[in-house]
């Protein structure tokens, strides 16, 4: 159990005790330590509800309250209960963290099947950089579910049907290079989409050549077959090379081409069940007049003043079908091959009505036992503040963008590091610029906007990934000037205000990681490293290590360690290494 839960159950039976029924009793952490570690206002809520003077209860409780628990309280305000806990806890709490591959965080009671489709780019193209946020929030979240113990499966839903393949094809049969192909096949299929794309832009009989060669394509044509083949061949291998640079993998590649022979089926069972109708020619899914607020109806939209229609189309009028159609299917499989229990999709706020949508027409077949979230993110700016484009105007690759981190963290490598060889810098250089695109990413409310500002990123000072870093092997680093090795486990003392502090930091690891979760918000576990990091330097400097005796001297040991465990577990599960040395 976590502190927190130990308070909650002891407060519950308390109050159980004085009102002489069962009762539960939330605690939180506290917001300012200067009154206490935990608070809780259940004898408020309880107080109010039964009509008794709030304040008169919580004393009832302060009078109750046992003196062998893990906590002194104390009353605040018109009722609310402070809890301090005991530095003995906290001692106990560290021993036995330092012994604990899992540093208390223990595993969910009920583990579930989540499905985490993420980063699913659009193929034949590159990556660019708005696929950052989903690739990189997708896999630290799926880091920490696996990490609770739940079952989860990792699906990268690749865009390998779409309109950008009727391009490739008709440029492929038009100006393909084939030794271009052979050399950089990446930089060929790239001219390719580009070719295509801009000259469809700038002529409608290009654009309508490109359309009927995806038409060809998804009617079969063996040609236009094997040449998707190829560009989706060449495609994955593209992207394989990042997701290798990101440590980043996936137990599944079902792209949207995997449900191909789904949807014809698909739609004559909506239809066949009134779920879906015909309108002018194309088959759409409406509003069936349920939510009554129309503000929450996602197939209503307002227009000129008033709620008109705004349906999901399933098959278009000329028998092809939609982005919408696939994802129902790729939901279904889903629940009927892997028995999801959730599924939760990182992807731009912008598709959110899009979701909304999906997730309604679940309910709609029965699926609504599923915990289905938009995990919704959005878009990374300039330094000017506007999103992110190259100086032509296009979105910044993202091979390029790691290249760039990576040079940037060069700099610090060679102003900073201790590293004598040049192989090692640049392996610094290489993990500095990769963790800092990550922790900058995951560092960040998802749903906000963020400056992509490379030189704050790799700054050692900061709320950095090389602070992280540097922290890390400072904590560390204590150990190599030892004359005997080091054996973590036994009992410690903890006396001094900063050792409490960073015990209580280190205990709170049990309680912050499970709750990144609630609302897939890693941004929660990186501003908690960056405070135990804090408090460590602090903690650091006020006690001196290698100078005490005895028993201070081995808590002194036990918190370093302990520190530099929990940094590095914390930021392995956000998808980052850490250095040994820098
Ligand atoms: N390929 C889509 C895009 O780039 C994202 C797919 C997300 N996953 C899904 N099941 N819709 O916008």
């Amino acid at each position: 159990m976590t502190l927190c839960q130990q308070l909650e159950s002891s407060l519950a039976a308390v109050l159980s005790q004085i009102l002489g029924s069962p009762t539960i009793a939330p605690v939180t952490p506290a917001n300012d330590l200067r009154f206490g570690d935990y608070q809780s206002n259940a004898a408020m809520v309880l107080a109010k509800a039964q009509k008794m003077n709030p304040r008169a209860l919580a004393e009832q409780v302060i009078a109750a309250w046992p003196a062998n628990a893990i906590a002194t309280t104390e009353i605040a305000g018109p009722g609310f209960i402070n809890f301090r806990i005991k530095p003995e806890v906290y001692a106990a709490r560290t021993q036995a963290a330092a012994t604990d591959d899992r540093l208390g965080v223990a595993t969910v009671a009920d583990p579930r099947t989540i499905v985490l489709d993420f980063s699913a780019p659009n193929v034949a193209k590159p990556m660019h950089i708005g696929h950052i946020r989903s690739t990189i929030l997708g896999d630290s979240l799926s880091r920490i579910a696996r990490f609770l113990g739940h079952k989860v499966i990792t699906d990268n839903h690749i865009g390998d049907w779409g309109t950008q393949f009727g391009m490739v094809t008709w440029a492929w049969k038009n100006i393909l290079n084939e030794t271009a192909l052979l050399e950089n096949p990446l930089a060929e299929l790239l001219r390719l989409y580009r070719h295509a794309s801009d000259a469809s832009k700038a002529d409608e009989s290009i654009r309508e050549a490109c359309r009927l060669e995806l038409v060809k394509l998804q009617q079969g044509d063996a040609e236009n077959f094997a040449i998707w083949t190829r560009c989706l061949e060449l495609s994955k291998y593209g992207l394989q090379q990042i997701y290798t640079r990101l440590d980043v993998s996936f137990d599944h590649w079902l792209g949207e081409s995997a449900y191909n022979d789904a949807l014809a089926p698909l739609v004559e069972k909506l239809l066949e069940k009134n779920l879906a109708r015909e309108s002018e020619g194309a088959v759409c899914i409406f509003s069936d007049g349920s939510v009554s607020d129309p503000t929450k109806d996602p197939f209503l939209i307002r227009r000129d003043g008033e709620w008109t229609d705004f349906p999901m189309m399933i098959r278009k009028s000329d028998g092809g079908f939609n982005y919408a159609t696939t994802d129902i299917a790729t939901l279904q499989f889903r629940h009927e091959e892997w028995n999801a229990d959730a599924i939760w999709y990182v992807v731009d706020h912008r598709q959110s009505l899009h979701f909304q949508q999906l997730f309604t027409v679940a309910v709609r077949l029965g699926l609504d036992t599923m915990d289905l979230r938009h995990i919704a993110f959005g878009t990374i700016l300039g330094t000017d503040g506007k999103p992110l484009k190259t100086r032509a105007g296009d979105l910044p690759q993202l091979a390029d963008v790691l290249d760039d981190a990576v040079s940037a963290s060069r700099k610090t490598v060679e102003e900073r590091s201790r590293l004598d060889t040049d192989e090692e810098r640049a392996a610094l250089a290489e993990l500095i610029g990769i963790s800092a695109v990550k922790f900058t990413e995951l560092a960040h409310h998802r749903l906000s906007d963020y400056v992509f500002d490379l030189d704050k990123m790799v700054a050692l000072e900061g709320d950095t990934a090389p602070y992280l870093f540097y922290s890390f092997v400072r904590s560390r680093s204590i150990f190599r000037k030892l004359e005997a090795p080091f054996t973590a486990g036994d009992a410690i003392e903890l006396t001094e205000e900063a050792e409490i502090h960073l015990a209580r930091l280190l205990a709170r690891f049990a309680e912050v990681v499970p709750s990144v979760l609630d609302d897939c918000r890693p941004n929660i576990l990186t501003s908690y490293l960056l405070e135990v990091a804090r408090a460590f330097h602090s903690y650091f400097e006020a006690c001196p290590v290698l100078k005490a005796e005895g028993i201070t001297r081995y808590t002194r040991l036990t918190l370093c360690d302990v520190t530099a465990r929990t940094l590095k577990k914390g930021l392995a599960l956000l998808g980052i290494p850490v250095p040994q040395r820098m």
